[in-house]
């Protein structure tokens, strides 16, 4: 059975209380076979999500990471502290920090390569904005973001990473990419990447459309923002696999 990976991003939301109930759910329930589950939490809970998933089968992950090993970076985290603190994954390059952070492909790299000296497995999100798409520049954006990657990392550090398509166009919009149009930006990005990495769809992924969109042959998981904070409706998407 093929390793499906679904993992949550958090954002900027929860409280410790609620957490802890989300957290509770996730781990009480039963994952399936060839499912793994990662939620990537906000910063300051970290330690405390770390401490209540020891012992179950659900990983931990962070939404950002420094380009910078340590030093007078005031604000930032770095890699080995996500680690210290029970960290597997770490989310690079989402579109809200390539948007509001001014993160470029560069600082994607750079991140991405820290990540995995300290351990971490890095999910690298790439996408297109609503105008790149309708102006038929899809192919293009993706392959430059992927260009970003496979000139900084060598062909095995390329083998460790996650990559995340997630049009921007799909992010919270409610509107996801079809099963087709999410696969066929997959099995573009597969082709540039030329590499064996897992690719995860996100956008706007529900209960709903999850089972269709994980039978695409080139989509191996999903990236889930907003069903995420509801234990059902993230569980049932985890069942999809
Ligand atoms: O990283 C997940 C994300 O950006 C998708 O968010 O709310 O559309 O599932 P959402």
């Amino acid at each position: 059975m093929t390793n499906k990976l679904i993992i949550g991003n958090w954002k900027m939301n929860g409280s410790r209380a609620s957490i802890k109930a989300l957290l509770a759910e996730i781990v009480a329930a039963e994952v399936a076979p060839g499912c793994e589950v990662v939620v990537c939490a906000p910063s300051p809970y970290l330690a405390m999500c770390a401490h209540i998933l020891s012992g179950s089968g659900v990983r931990l992950g962070a939404q950002d990471l420094s380009a910078h090993e340590s030093g007078a970076y005031t604000g930032e985290v770095s890699a080995s502290m996500l680690r210290e603190f029970g960290c597997h994954y770490v989310l690079i390059g989402h579109s809200e920090r390539r948007t509001y952070h001014h993160e470029n492909d560069a600082a994607v790299a750079c991140k991405t390569v820290r990540a995995l000296e300290a351990g971490l497995i890095p999910v690298v999100c790439v996408g297109e904005t609503p105008h790149e798409r309708e102006s038929g520049q899809t192919e293009a954006v993706l392959s430059q973001q992927v260009l970003a990657l496979t000139t900084a990392l060598s062909s095995s550090q390329l083998t460790q990473i996650v990559i995340a398509y997630e049009p921007v166009w799909a992010i919270g919009t409610g509107h996801s990419a079809s099963a087709d149009t999410a696969q066929q930006a997959h099995a573009t990005i597969r082709r540039y990447l030329n590499a064996p990495c897992s690719i995860l769809y996100g956008g706007s992924v529900k209960p709903d459309n999850a089972a269709q969109l994980l039978a695409m042959p080139d989509i191996d998981g999903a990236l889930i923002g907003g069903a995420s904070l509801n234990a059902k409706a993230f569980l049932t998407i985890a069942h999809a696999c």
